[in-house]
């Protein structure tokens, strides 16, 4: 069972990092096989609206998005994780997302199958942190995260958003986060086993 975790925040060991890397032990822990992608790593430009993939699904942007295609079709759940920036996913996050745009080629405009039917619905869960406590705080990248899931044949299936976290590392003081976020991993991971 395989679990890919992507950090879309660019702060190393910040919020984010400290919380999907106790999704990860907790899915870990329920024996799927994770990979933890933290995306501040990579080089990935933005959608440049060439509509190529709109032919044959394919991207022609040559940089590390192309390995993270087959990841996206390999695994059987997913939990992405982000900060909010200006109410919203940050551009490392937004990126890879758009990039997602030759899945939504595939399903919608050449209606060819990229996931065996057998292997759908897949799981995936959302984690969020923000420095406000502002109302509607997630209700942007909600909205964003879903229809990201729903192109790539995955189910909204879990979330945890915690707000009033500003500084890097204060998660650490939640009284619950970390504990919540590995339970969410272990819980991705056994509802993601198939029989
Ligand atoms: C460019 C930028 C924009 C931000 N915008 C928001 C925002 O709109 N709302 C909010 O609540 N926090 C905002 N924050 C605060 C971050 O969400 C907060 O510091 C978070 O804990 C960062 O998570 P990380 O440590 O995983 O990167 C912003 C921070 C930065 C640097």
């Amino acid at each position: 069972m395989r679990v890919l975790v992507v950090s879309c925040s660019p702060r190393k060991n910040g919020n984010t990092e400290l919380l999907l890397e106790e999704a990860v032990k907790g899915a870990a822990d329920a024996g799927a096989d994770v990979e933890f992608v933290r995306l501040r790593k990579f080089k990935i430009l933005p959608c440049m609206e060439c509509l190529s993939c709109h032919k044959d699904g394919k991207c022609v942007i040559e940089d590390d998005m192309q390995m993270f295609y087959p990841k996206l079709i390999d695994m059987e759940a997913i939990i992405l994780g982000s900060p909010m920036f200006f109410m919203g996913i940050p551009a490392q996050g937004k990126a890879f997302i758009d990039r997602c745009q030759p899945f939504w080629a595939i399903k919608y405009l050449l209606k060819r199958e990229f996931i065996p039917k057998e292997r759908i619905p897949r799981r995936g869960a959302f984690i969020s942190v923000g420095g406000t406590k502002l109302a509607h705080l997630f209700d942007g990248a909600t909205r964003v995260v879903k229809s990201f899931f729903k192109v790539i044949e995955v189910e909204y299936h879990d979330e945890l958003l915690f707000k009033g976290v500003d500084d890097k590392g204060q998660i650490l003081k939640h009284p619950q986060a970390l504990k919540l976020s590995y339970e969410l991993g272990a819980r991705i991971a056994k509802t993601s086993q198939k029989p």
